[in-house]
């Protein structure tokens, strides 16, 4: 059979994930390139550096992920990094080094989505991803929509630190422009929406008013997914006690540099969204050879993998009344 360029591309994409293809596995397939349109992979905290100081397991890390997700079958359509690409200090030197990796998820045709966390500063980011800026909702910041079937994710800007500035704000915050912009946004959505930043909810407002009642109060909106804790947390909230829905959230695990150590792999469904877990290692504030690991490392990563789910219910009926032919 015929290989296609597609496939010819994920073959070397493969070859090129530090020969991680193994010897006795065909690069090329002859099946069809298969998207699945309602799967997502998602990664946090990848922190691959190029400065001189910056270790380098994260970047094995990140090839490692990126090798697994090119082997899966169908693809994600979506791959959303929720921040923290970079190492500490958001260096172009740190860009330089991950963007041969996820320029292999592209290669693929995979539709790549890049939020912005404390670690990161937008130019230096921007010069390595130029069309972002084009491509970003919001003007001057880096806000994007990753879109599936049966909801879409919005990824914020939540960074407050500066272009030029070495070590910034860790807390995030939304701008104005950003604030004024989400506002009317939210009010006009009906589809499925999961809200997304780098940041924890918790952090986030819009004026005095917490954006965790605003999410919680408007039912298009099915959950709120962040990093930056590098922990796998699902939480839940409330906007009154009168309400019987709530608002589930989920903090992601780190790719590779401290604490759950993975990346998840979300499934988008006509009324629901399962967010699922694939933890490979536990380790902080580093990795140890294996007669200094601590056993508590290995609980925790059983007790994660024992529990690898997240389910997100859809909330607003008026999306199930009104949505079009096409999603039905
Ligand atoms: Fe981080």
């Amino acid at each position: 059979m015929a290989v296609s360029r597609r496939d010819f591309v994920r073959g070397l994409a493969l070859f090129g994930a530090a020969g991680l293809a193994r010897a006795d596995e065909p690069l090329f397939t002859a099946a069809p390139a298969d998207f699945d349109a309602s799967l997502c992979v998602f990664l946090s905290d990848v922190h691959v550096g190029g400065e001189e100081n910056s270790p380098k397991y994260p970047c094995d890390k990140l090839r490692d992920a990126v090798a697994e997700i090119l082997k899966m079958r169908p693809l994600p359509r979506n791959v959303v990094v929720f921040g923290d690409l970079a190492w500490l200090h958001g260096m172009g030197c740190d860009y330089d080094v991950s963007k041969p990796f996820l320029k292999m998820l592209t290669d693929a045709g995979i539709t790549l989505t890049i939020g912005m966390g404390n670690h990161d500063r937008r130019g230096n980011f921007a010069e390595r991803y130029p069309d972002t800026v084009k491509t970003s909702l919001v003007e001057g910041l880096q806000v994007h929509l990753a879109v599936t079937p049966h909801a879409d994710l919005l990824m914020l800007d939540t960074l407050q630190g500066k272009d030029g500035e070495y070590s910034g704000p860790v807390p995030g915050a939304l701008p104005e422009n950003e604030q004024e912009w989400l506002t009317t946004y939210l009010k006009a959505q009906k589809k499925p929406l999961f809200v997304a930043s780098h940041h924890p909810l918790h952090e986030l407002k819009i004026g005095n008013k917490k954006l965790a009642e605003i999410l919680a109060k408007n039912r298009a909106v099915a959950g709120y997914i962040h990093g930056h804790d590098h922990r796998w947390r699902r939480e839940w909230s409330h906007p009154d006690w009168s309400t019987v829905t709530t608002l589930r959230t989920l903090c992601l695990p780190s790719t590779g540099l401290w604490g759950d150590i993975g990346y998840t792999v979300f499934r988008v469904a006509l009324d629901r969204a399962v967010a699922e877990l694939r933890q490979n290692d536990f380790y902080f504030p580093c990795p140890l050879p294996k007669e200094r690991r601590p056993a508590q490392w290995d609980e925790q990563l059983a007790e994660n993998r024992a529990s690898p789910v997240c389910t997100f219910r859809f909330r607003g009926k008026e999306y199930f009344e009104k949505r079009p032919p096409s999603d039905k």
